[in-house]
């Protein structure tokens, strides 16, 4: 079926954290990371059906689940995954945070790339551990690895682990395949144990091709840990579901047991019909979606060259979160995103919540109906051009 990703929904009344943290009606949310559109129809109808049959206990994880995530990991990614590899866990965020558990102690290092997701920082910290930053290198146009940095930093004995973000919140780089061997060999002989964060694997644009990281090498598969979920895939976040995927019996076991005792582990009974769902028939949705997010990303590239001219944008190879460049207008970023909110009544991210090499930039979501997103783009110019 043909969907219509052009539809303006009110999410308003949804509960929706994107929506309802926005107090003044006229503010414009282009922030959290979820989508404006509605779910695709098989995912609908299945927890329609769902609903219909009325009970909602507890529920158990069925074989159809595990054949699903096996299934999808097959056809888009060309990974090959046993059941027993599967952990399922209520969301990536606590997946993380089970894991700086299970393999570190209090004040362990862990290392991040930044500017990255700010809640590796948090699983991290929360649980009294120390956050060592391989900061990316900007070179004007995209990122890069600093790989001595990396090698010289995963190289100190308290450092445990290291938290890859692939394709990269918010930088909008999808690894190469070159880029992470050398990641992955230097935590072999460093001993690091590298911690995936794959939940954007299939917003890939076209021309770019998506490796996961664990399928490189048997040695990558044992020394990692994928944490992974449909919910960026299928604007599905609020369903609470998402896997780990640990080859490693030793390394799974340790993370089963820190996933019970944090009781993330209990499957939520609609998160069962959604990954199902979602992993079966979802296939023609995520096409078309691919395909309309690709029109945005370059309308919004389109936009800042004519009207901003000063502001550069990273395009994203991955993604609908744009990564602004606005270090030429000579604010910082906090200022800029407050003014974009007081003036624009529009908010997005100051890049800085993503480490401080987010300095000057901005994190935008363009994942909303075209008309919307021109809206969005309007308000940000008329605050941009009052502040050149
Ligand atoms: C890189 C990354 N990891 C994890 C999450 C959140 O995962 P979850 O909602 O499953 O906790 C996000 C959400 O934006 C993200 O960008």
């Amino acid at each position: 079926m043909k969907y219509d990703f052009d539809q303006i929904l009110d999410r308003r009344n949804s509960n929706s954290v994107k929506w309802a943290n926005t107090k003044e009606r006229d503010i414009l949310p282009m922030w959290v990371a979820d989508m404006d559109f509605k779910a695709a129809e098989p995912i609908i109808q299945a927890l329609e059906e769902r609903v219909r049959h009325g009970i909602f206990g507890y529920a158990t994880l069925p074989n159809a689940y595990y054949e699903a995530e096996i299934g999808w990991w097959k056809k888009r990614h060309q990974f090959t995954i046993k059941k027993e590899w599967i952990e399922a866990s209520t969301g990536v965020i606590p997946s993380l945070s089970a894991i700086v558990q299970a393999f570190t102690e209090p004040g362990d290092r862990i290392l991040i790339q930044t500017p990255v997701y700010n809640h590796f920082a948090s699983s991290i910290t929360n649980n009294g551990c120390v956050i060592v930053e391989n900061e990316l290198t900007f070179n004007g146009v995209s990122y890069e690895i600093d790989f001595a940095d990396f090698e010289e930093k995963a190289s100190h004995e308290k450092v445990k682990l290291f938290i890859l973000c692939n394709p990269h919140n918010p930088v909008g780089r999808v690894w190469s395949e070159d880029e992470l061997k050398r990641l992955g060999d230097i935590c072999l002989r460093h001993n690091v144990l590298v911690v995936v964060d794959e939940i954007h694997r299939d917003l890939v644009y076209k021309g770019t091709r998506f490796i996961p990281f664990a399928s490189l090498s048997e040695p990558f598969l044992m020394n990692s840990v994928t944490c992974t979920a449909p919910s960026k895939t299928f604007n599905i976040a609020g369903l609470k579901t998402s896997n780990i995927i640990a080859a490693n019996a030793e390394n799974r076991q340790k993370i089963n047991r820190s996933l019970n005792r944090n009781e993330a582990i209990e499957p939520n009974v609609f998160g069962i019909e959604g990954l199902i769902s979602a992993y079966t028939w979802g296939e023609e949705w995520l096409d078309q979606l691919l395909d309309y997010l690709e029109g945005n990303r370059d309308f919004f590239m389109a936009f800042l060259k004519e009207r901003m001219p000063k502001v550069k944008t990273v395009l994203p190879e991955a993604t609908y979160l744009m990564w602004v460049d606005c270090r030429s207008l000579g604010i910082s970023s906090k200022e800029l995103s407050q003014k974009i909110l007081e003036k624009g009544r529009l908010r997005i991210t100051d890049g800085v919540i993503y480490g401080e090499a987010g300095e000057g930039f901005l994190r935008i979501n363009i994942a909303c109906p075209r008309a919307r997103l021109a809206e969005g783009l309007e308000r940000l110019a008329s605050v941009v051009s009052s502040v050149c």
